[in-house]
């Protein structure tokens, strides 16, 4: 799989820094910042920007390259559940960026979580970008064991080879239940909303995560009437028509794991393996084909947003909103 080309990498940051200034942030608390990816893009955009990092090199390198004169701008290097000495109500947006999959367990998520809603004290939103669904962890292991694999590979050796990397992966991955459970438990979130990567991009940055917007103390969430998705496109927009400016397309195949599932399927099934046909399976070509054939549907005047299924990783929903309502 390698790594991240550029151009991509550019693709998911601004993708990113976009999903965090929908929410029009002012004073903005970053946790784990690192190099700065997602803060260099903001710092324009807000009054007051706080980074933070475990690591010192981390914050260093922050404090060196923030343009000079830029003020409102404060550092610490601080662990994530070290909030002590935030003013209540000072940060309105908090940001933990590809950083909660270091987190050491899911408590001291759960602990760091609990600890912003505390200082941002009213309304305010907390963006959890890049969280590893937990579902999905056999399908990212596969997806990568199957990159690797030379032709001629046998069931048990991939099988055996994507047992050993799941075993290995201490990273923190989440079930989509755990914010669930998290919204039931804390009456001061008005609403959670969990994103997928839009697609566009495929690859391990993108299709096996999600993004977690945990909105507080805000008025109750915008309404979406359910249509079921259509593989026909006539049938699909007649029936979007009638829903007006907003609504939400449902169960959807998540293009970006199909693929990959079906490729679970045949290895679990002990058969003689063709990898070149499980190499094809995983071709991101079709997946994106798949994305922009979705969006293209919906192009001028709306504003689409993938939206995780909860209750199956195989599918997603998509929010279609006629642009000029949607700051309503
Ligand atoms: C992959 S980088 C992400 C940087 C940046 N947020 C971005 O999206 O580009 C993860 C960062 O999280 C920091 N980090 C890891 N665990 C942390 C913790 N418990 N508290 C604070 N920062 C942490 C690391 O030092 C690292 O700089």
């Amino acid at each position: 799989m390698g790594s991240i080309p550029a151009d991509e990498m550019r693709e998911w940051v601004r993708e990113t820094v976009d999903r965090i200034l929908e929410g029009k942030p002012r004073n903005i608390y970053e946790i784990g910042a690192g190099v700065g990816l997602i803060m260099f893009p903001l710092l324009d955009r807000c009054k007051s920007y706080c980074a933070t990092d475990l690591s010192r090199e981390a914050v260093e390198y922050l404090k060196k390259h923030t343009p000079g004169g830029r003020e409102g701008v404060s550092y610490y290097q601080r662990p994530a559940d070290d909030l002590g000495d935030v003013e209540v109500g000072k940060y309105e947006t908090f940001v933990l960026n590809s950083v909660v999959q270091y987190f050491p367990s899911i408590e001291y998520l759960e602990r760091v979580i609990e600890g912003i809603m505390n200082c941002i004290g009213g309304e305010g939103v907390i963006f959890l970008g890049d969280i590893r669904d937990h579902r999905l962890l056999k399908h990212f292991h596969s997806s990568v064991a199957i990159y690797q694999a030379e032709d001629g590979t046998d069931p048990t050796t991939l099988r055996k080879n994507i047992e050993k990397r799941i075993a290995n992966d201490s990273e923190l991955t989440l079930d989509p239940d755990f914010f669930i459970g998290l919204k039931s438990k804390h009456p001061q979130i008005s609403h959670i909303e969990m994103r997928l990567k839009r697609g566009m991009v495929q690859n391990e940055l993108t299709k096996f995560r999600y993004d977690v917007l945990i909105y507080l103390g805000k008025s109750s969430p915008p309404q979406w009437s359910k249509i079921e998705w259509d593989r026909d496109e006539k049938r699909l927009l007649g029936e979007a028509e009638k829903h007006g400016g907003r609504f939400q397309i449902v169960n959807i195949p998540n293009f970006s794991v199909l693929g990959i599932d079906e490729s679970i399927k045949l290895i679990d099934s002990g058969e003689d393996l063709d990898i070149q046909k499980l190499k094809a399976l995983n071709d991101f070509g079709q997946a994106r084909a798949e994305w922009e054939a979705l969006y293209s549907l919906f192009s001028s005047g709306y504003r689409v947003e993938p939206i995780l299924d909860a209750s199956d990783p195989v599918k997603f929903s998509l929010y279609v909103e006629k642009s000029q309502c949607f700051d309503s």
